[in-house]
């Protein structure tokens, strides 16, 4: 298990233990966080699972392929510089105590 914290869009945390392999969507839909709605179901094919990374751990995430970068040009809300979509970042041991943030909107 990797221990993941979301940080919903009204600001509330929930720290969810994610089985290692599962990606960051799949461990917040399995448990009902809200601010993810992965619509195209882990496909890099619809950018609502955008996600915020903590920067400081920006290092620990394996680079975003041209797939998923393109489709971060279709978030909804604002892209930065900490962007990710979720479907495509695999929980790992090197992303343990990961904090990751909801955008208010996904559509
Ligand atoms: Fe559709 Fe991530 S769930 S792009």
């Amino acid at each position: 298990m990797v221990r993941i914290t979301y940080v919903e869009p009204s600001g509330t945390a929930r720290t969810i233990d994610v089985p290692e392999g599962w990606s960051l969507m799949q461990g917040a839909t399995a448990n009902g966080v809200a601010g993810i709605v992965a619509e195209c179901g882990g496909s890099c094919a619809c950018a609502t699972c955008h996600c915020y990374v903590d920067e400081a751990r920006l290092a620990d995430l394996p680079v975003a392929s041209d797939t998923e970068v393109a489709m971060l040009d279709f978030v909804a809300a604002e892209r930065r510089q900490t962007s990710r979509l979720s479907c495509q970042i695999r929980a790992t041991g090197a992303l343990e105590g990961l904090v990751v943030r909801l955008p208010e909107t996904q559509d």
